[in-house]
């Protein structure tokens, strides 16, 4: 299933001239073109948002079905114009996007992050674009337009996040979350059930989840080792390994799926696959659990406390454990203390490595609170995924297809949960594969496949890792050591430490 697509190599500057060169042989014909009816009618910033949209041919290119513009068959206008829509759909699908602003849905953080930053920076629409379609360009009106909405839709965030976490935001918090693409994370602990949380606690280390009474959630997932086992490939019930490495169990509370494909709605749906999972904890049935777990007086009596007369049943099970998952939130930590005001909480290089962050895009997809876990993105939106998977030594196979194993949508190849980039520095190796060893070389790997600076300089890579650094935040369960007694960790550890140089 190698990828067949070949090689996008961003390159504006190239695909711009030629479009040019087009504009000089055609003469004036592009006047047929020219945007009209711009005038800006509606006074909800919602509906000046999906105008300015549309009259500026944002949709020419971002959308999975462009529509074809007559002029585009020409010679030397098609192919670059394919290969424009096809890179911008890779970014953002801002069709969708319209759909949801007229239907009134909220918007990913993602997609706000990156409508500012294209406005900030002026990058859009595409230069040659923009020469071949006078007044496609945004004028200061329009960026004001655009910008005034991205703020609407960011408090509109902020404060439904802050709602649901228990987070009180004075005006100047406020202020600071809006103009930020990464905000502080709150406390642990708003809104759970205690007794269901502690209960979970002991469920998530309990190894007669497994089949043979060897793995317990906490196996793959250790506490104490930033949430996750630092093994590339986690291994499951008699040694088999999984096609992809362990997500952290940290701040997996704000993703808006679970898995690197998205296949579980939330903790509680994600946790019932595990114990079933032949090749993960390899129990036969629920019922087997369930079975197991009756067992135990004390169990018995503790799922009785905490959920009166239906008890054990796999639907307790993964609510306790989803419950406690809640605790697992990482706030305070030094970049966190740094946006709340206290400038000496980071060094001074991380500080410019935050700006680098911005500047860069990488705060368009690791955004949010938790830096991430809210969208699904492509691996190689400028240099191709092909190239990927030919560094890394082996071809792309199944559990490389990412959001496609879900939705079957040859658009969603190679798309993969952007995973949160809280406590960073505790979860090596890296990537859905685990194929990245150090912070250094994803940083140096994203530049490559995700932004325009392919080559970042050392500089620029030691003060972004300086700054992941600084992500690492607080939780009285990072120094939960209590590995399930019977369990496998040791060898774990082991491989970990060779994986590591
Ligand atoms: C000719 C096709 C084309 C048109 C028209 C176009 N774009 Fe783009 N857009 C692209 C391409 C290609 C990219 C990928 C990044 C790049 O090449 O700079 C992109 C990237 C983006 C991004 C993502 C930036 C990032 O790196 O995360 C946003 C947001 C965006 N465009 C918004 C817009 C808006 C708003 C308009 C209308 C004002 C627009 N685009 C018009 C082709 C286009
Ligand atoms: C054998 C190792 C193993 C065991 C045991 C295990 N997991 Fe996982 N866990 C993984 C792997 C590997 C993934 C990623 C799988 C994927 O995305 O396809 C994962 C994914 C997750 C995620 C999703 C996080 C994210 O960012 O998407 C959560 C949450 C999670 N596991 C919690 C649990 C819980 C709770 C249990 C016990 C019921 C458990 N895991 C048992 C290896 C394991
Ligand atoms: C277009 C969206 C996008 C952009 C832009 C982006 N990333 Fe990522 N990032 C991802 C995705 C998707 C992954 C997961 C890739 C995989 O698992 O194969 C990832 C993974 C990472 C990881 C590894 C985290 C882990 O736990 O495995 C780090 C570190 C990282 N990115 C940092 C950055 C930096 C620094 C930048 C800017 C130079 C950046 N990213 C830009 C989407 C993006």
């Amino acid at each position: 299933m190698a990828d067949e697509k070949t090689t996008n190599t961003k390159s504006k500057g190239k695909i711009g001239l030629g479009v040019l060169a087009a504009v000089v042989v055609l003469g004036g014909v592009y006047v047929g073109v020219s945007m009209s009816g711009r005038a800006i009618t509606a006074s909800a910033s919602d509906g000046r948002f999906v105008q300015v949209i549309e009259n500026n041919g944002c949709l020419a290119c971002h959308s999975s079905e462009p529509e074809t513009a007559w002029y585009e068959a020409l010679p030397g206008v098609s192919g670059m114009m394919e290969k424009d829509k096809d890179n911008a759909y890779k970014f953002i699908d801002l069709q969708t996007i319209v759909d949801k602003v007229n239907a009134g849905e909220m918007i990913d953080a993602p997609s706000v992050s990156k409508i500012e930053q294209a406005t900030k920076n002026n990058s859009m629409p595409l230069t040659n674009y923009a020469t071949v379609h006078p007044g496609s360009s945004l004028n200061a009106e329009e960026q004001g337009i655009l910008l005034g909405w991205v703020k609407e839709r960011r408090t509109a965030q902020v404060q439904a996040f802050a709602e649901q976490y228990g987070m009180e935001l004075d005006d100047a918090a406020l202020e600071k979350a809006v103009s930020e693409p990464v905000m502080v994370l709150p406390e642990p602990g708003y809104g759970v059930d205690m007794d269901m949380a502690m209960l979970g606690l002991d469920v998530y280390h309990d190894t007669r989840l497994s089949g043979d009474n060897t793995l317990a959630c906490a196996s793959c997932h250790q506490l104490s080792h930033g949430g996750e086992d630092g093994t590339a490939h986690a291994r499951g019930i008699t040694g088999s390994l999984g096609g992809v490495s362990a997500p952290t169990v940290y701040n997996s509370v704000f993703n808006v799926l679970q898995f690197w494909d998205g296949r579980a709605d939330h903790l509680q749906a994600q946790a019932a696959g595990p114990p079933t999972n032949p090749i993960e904890m390899g129990s036969e049935t629920w019922d087997d659990i369930v079975k197991r777990l009756k067992e135990d007086p004390e169990m018995v009596q503790r799922f009785d406390k905490v959920f009166g007369s239906s008890g054990i049943t796999e639907e307790n099970i993964t609510a306790a454990i989803a419950e406690f998952e809640k605790l697992l939130i990482t706030p305070n930590s030094p970049f966190d203390k740094y946006l709340m005001g206290d400038e000496g909480a980071i060094s001074a290089e991380a500080a410019q490595g935050y700006d680098l962050f911005k500047k860069y895009y990488c705060a368009t997809c690791h955004t949010g609170a938790s830096m991430g876990g809210q969208s699904f993105e492509l691996l190689g939106t400028v240099t191709d995924a092909a190239q990927y998977f030919e560094e890394r030594g082996y071809e792309a196979f199944e559990a490389d297809d990412g959001r496609f194993a879900q939705t079957e949508d040859e658009n969603d190849r190679y798309r993969f949960k952007v995973p949160n980039l809280r406590n960073v520095e505790l979860t090596d190796p890296y990537f859905h594969d685990g194929s990245q060893l150090s912070l250094q070389q994803a940083v140096r790997t994203m530049f490559k496949y995700q932004t325009d600076h392919p080559n970042p300089t050392d500089d620029e890579v030691n003060k972004i890792v300086e700054f992941l650094m600084a992500q690492t935040g607080e939780n009285e369960y990072m120094t939960y050591d209590f590995y399930p007694s019977n369990n496998l960790y040791p060898e774990y550890k082991t491989e970990a430490s060779d994986t590591e140089n």
